[in-house]
């Protein structure tokens, strides 16, 4: 490994240090497979891939190898005999004990305490942690957020801006080059009603200077609404007002834009709360190319009319009568649609951005949109085969009755609203706490401690879910110490804080060069949990599960728990000691960057 630059961070936590030659256990248990499988079968056999993945049970060993169930045809012959004949090429005495073939045929492998101990002993001077850096980074474009302008950010939004941020998070410590792109709605005709309600509600915004506070948008949105249900002469004003605002007339564009900063305003301020770092690039960037795209799809002979609207028609859509479902690209009316303005997107992000990889975080509501976009956009040749787009959808927020998370009085529940609460109750659960403990603490040191843990807790409540399945937010359950809760992680990060501010020990000075020597089962288990986290961070770059990690994150927290509750680390003698308090350090600092990873900030004292 040899001697390492010092690592910069800035605020966000992003990591800029040069690429570390640090390759994972199981990846280098695959290549040694590879390899063995090559000289077992034959060349062609060491381009497969090598199945090795964590040992289903313990007691089975750390890693295991399943290539031979899928190798039983081709090879007519069993699992277990071909295992066995691999294991005659396979080896591995530098990281395993000797591996044995289990009875159905799997390769178990047990990973050596002194291979343990010189893997984590080069953690220490590595601040990535073991996670390299990708040889080829991709234009990764995450999409999330892009919330409506005028309209509620809603808990949709909130989940979207939850889950795009750590993807966004993990990609970029990877070393993906990411564009963090909100594409909010911020163009179509329900912009007719709201300027022609704001010239007659407030008719002197367009006039004065200073910016105009229209209060609560939401509310505004409704009255405007309500005006356009119930008015016909009002209704037709609007129409006139989109028709103007299409023309580019200047007054109805500087209404546009009073609006769109006043919304933006407000995103912003829950953005900032949440330490969200987005680029806003909205519908009405792509409004301007629309007709070029419906051009475009004409040229190559996609477009068939359909009642004066012109559509593509779909593989695999089918409407109720079985009849092929078409993608409307342009109403009747002259009017574009949603999909249409996504193409364009796509367009774009392609041969503008150079996008390689377009990910879009979205509610599962709207899979089959993306479905259909993705698939008009690969007949129109936006998609050239090494552009990868995917859409990540998120099931519901519900709220304890099972039903979609509503107030009390049955409104959506705003999100500044929601996050004040979360850090209300912090701060309620954190007095209850220290009277507890008997403990004195200044305003500030309360304020913030609170501030972290409720957003933090909102943060991973959702996080830690599968995000494809619906999710009831509960505070209570999302603030308890206990369980898979980010108060649980912080404090299992505190506690490794509060060792060294016992023992009086600064983590950074300790000796570099000191062997980190695994003989309990504590600390072997807590090891081997540690020296997995590039495994994971590849998992959920690839697969886009940030539960994964959290999940990941709350073990490391238990098996440290476990630790230290059974191997005394102030007390012990050298050079335990000192082992051991690298592997605090190492806990302390695996848990701090995954955190950081999903958007978390950790606490040194709580
Ligand atoms: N504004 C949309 C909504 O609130 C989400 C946009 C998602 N991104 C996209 N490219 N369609 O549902």
């Amino acid at each position: 490994m040899g001697n390492l630059p010092p690592c910069y961070y800035d605020g966000r936590l992003r990591f800029y240090l040069i690429f570390i030659d640090m390759i994972s256990i199981q990846t280098q248990l695959r290549a040694i497979v590879s390899t063995a499988l090559g000289k077992a079968f034959g060349a062609e056999y060491s381009e497969i891939d090598p199945m090795v993945v964590p040992a289903g049970r313990p007691e089975f060993g750390d890693y295991q190898c399943n290539v031979t169930f899928s190798l039983a045809k081709p090879l007519k012959n069993s699992p277990r005999n071909l295992s066995q004949q691999l294991l005659d090429h396979l080896d591995v005495s530098d990281i395993c004990e000797p591996p044995e073939v289990a009875k159905p045929g799997f390769i178990n492998f047990k990973i050596k305490p002194s291979y343990l101990e010189t893997q984590i002993g080069a953690l220490q001077s590595d601040s990535r942690l073991g996670v390299e850096k990708v040889k080829d980074p991709l234009k990764a474009i995450v999409d999330f957020s892009s919330p409506n302008i005028a309209k509620e950010m809603h808990v949709g939004h909130l989940r979207s801006t939850i889950i795009g941020d750590s993807i966004a998070r993990i990609l970029e410590f990877r070393g993906h080059d990411v564009l963090r792109l909100n594409h909010v709605g911020d163009w179509g005709t329900q912009f007719g009603m709201l300027i022609a309600y704001l010239r007659e509600a407030y008719p002197d915004a367009l006039t004065k200077a200073d910016a105009l506070d229209l209060g609560d948008l939401v509310a505004f949105y409704k009255k405007a609404k309500k005006r356009f249900d119930e008015d016909a002469d009002f209704k037709e004003t609007a129409r006139k007002e989109v028709v103007k605002l299409q023309a580019g007339d200047p007054e109805s564009l500087k209404a546009w834009q009073l609006l769109c900063d006043q919304s933006r305003r407000e995103f912003q301020q829950i953005y900032n709360r949440l330490d969200i770092n987005l680029t806003e690039r909205g519908e009405s960037f792509y409004n301007p190319k629309l007709p070029d795209v419906v051009a475009d799809l004409e040229a190559k002979g996609l477009v068939v009319e359909d009642a004066g609207a012109k559509c593509v028609f779909l593989d695999g859509f089918t409407n109720k009568e079985g009849d092929p479902l078409p993608l409307i690209v342009q109403k009747s009316d002259g009017g574009y649609n949603y999909a249409t303005t996504d193409l364009a997107a796509i367009r774009y992000r392609v041969k503008e951005d150079g996008g390689d990889r377009i990910i879009y975080v979205t509610d599962a509501g709207q899979a089959n949109h993306f479905a259909q976009v993705f698939q008009v956009a690969q007949k129109a040749d936006y998609l050239p085969e090494n552009v990868e787009v995917t859409h990540v959808p998120f099931g519901l927020v519900l709220g304890k009755d099972g039903k979609r998370l509503k107030t009390r009085s049955g409104e959506t529940v705003r999100l500044k609203d929601l996050l004040d609460e979360a850090v209300k109750r912090a701060y309620q659960d954190l007095e209850t706490r220290l009277v507890a403990e008997d403990r004195q603490e200044t305003e500030e040191f309360k304020t913030d401690v609170a501030k972290t843990i409720g957003l933090s807790s909102v943060k991973y409540a959702d996080l830690s879910q599968n995000r494809t399945s619906n999710y009831i937010f509960d505070y209570d359950k999302m603030l308890e110490l206990k369980g898979n809760t980010a108060p649980y992680l912080l404090y299992a990060y505190a506690r490794v804080q509060s060792i060294s501010r016992k023992g009086e020990i600064d983590y950074e000075k300790l000796d570099a060069d000191a062997k980190v020597l695994l003989k309990e089962d504590q600390e072997l288990v807590l090891a081997k949990h540690i020296l997995q986290l590039s495994e994971i961070i590849k998992e959920v770059e690839s697969e886009l599960l940030p539960n994964r990690l959290c999940q990941y994150l709350f073990e490391l927290s238990q098996k440290f728990n476990q630790f230290f509750e059974n191997c005394p680390v102030l007390k012990s003698d050298e050079p335990l000691r000192t082992s051991r308090l690298i592997l605090c350090h190492l806990t302390a600092q695996t848990l701090k960057l995954g955190l950081s990873l999903l958007g978390i900030e950790v606490l040194e004292r709580m």
